[in-house]
């Protein structure tokens, strides 16, 4: 089974490639059906579009300057999304949190890419946040997870996979933050692969009964 996704991003789209050529080399067994970006500039639209993934660029700011509540442009999200039918929603750098107008539409489908271990540095500066309490002898690693997103809560949900990164007396935010980055890429394809073996393993359990 070739599962189906897809994959919302803000920016560099670093994880979106490591997605993409994972499946390229056949060792995730999943297809990237469209890319989904908040942000029109997402560099990441350009390495799905080289790729031959379609795209779809789904902006909050006509929503906001409307005075329309979050859960419209969430509501028209899930439609949007909806018709590529995906198995699994991947967060793989979208930088807004999700409400229930989407979350219900995809319960424990949506698949959160982290830089920070559970239960460290929520929200989205998680990177600067472990660094500073490096500085402050408050920590001496930090990491990254793959985590399902059930409900609007920021890191919560059924973890799947964790990766411990270690922090440098000699390091900078940007070699911190390029160490998780690479750190992320691999834990991501290794936490989805798991998600649709899993999937293919309730498939074949319920064909067998
Ligand atoms: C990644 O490090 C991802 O974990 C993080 O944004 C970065 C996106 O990089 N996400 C969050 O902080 C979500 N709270 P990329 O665009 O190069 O993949």
């Amino acid at each position: 089974m070739t599962a189906k996704l897809a994959v919302f991003i803000s920016g560099n789209g670093s994880s979106l490639q490591a997605l993409i050529d994972a499946i390229r080399m056949k060792v995730l067994a999943a297809r990237v059906e469209v890319v989904v970006s908040n942000r029109e500039e997402a560099f990441g639209l350009v390495r799905a579009q080289k790729a031959g993934i379609p795209t779809r660029h789904h902006p909050l700011s006509p929503y906001s300057e409307a005075g329309r509540p979050r859960s419209e442009y969430d509501a028209d999200l899930a439609r949007i999304v909806g018709e590529y039918k995906p198995d699994w929603i991947v967060l793989a750098g979208w930088m807004h949190i999700l409400s229930r107008a989407f979350l219900d539409r995809y319960p424990y489908r949506v698949v959160n890419l982290h830089p920070a271990l559970p239960g460290q540095f929520p929200g989205a500066h998680a990177v600067e946040d472990a660094f500073a309490a490096y500085r402050r002898g408050e920590i001496k690693q930090t990491g990254c997870m793959v985590h399902l997103v059930p409900d609007e809560a920021v890191g919560a949900g059924p973890v799947i996979g964790t990766t411990e990164v270690p922090i440098y007396r000699t390091d900078t935010l940007e070699t911190l933050r390029n160490r998780l980055q690479q750190a992320e890429q691999v834990l991501l394809v290794q936490s989805l692969q798991r998600l649709i073996v899993g999937d293919e393993e309730i498939e074949e359990e319920g064909e067998e009964s």
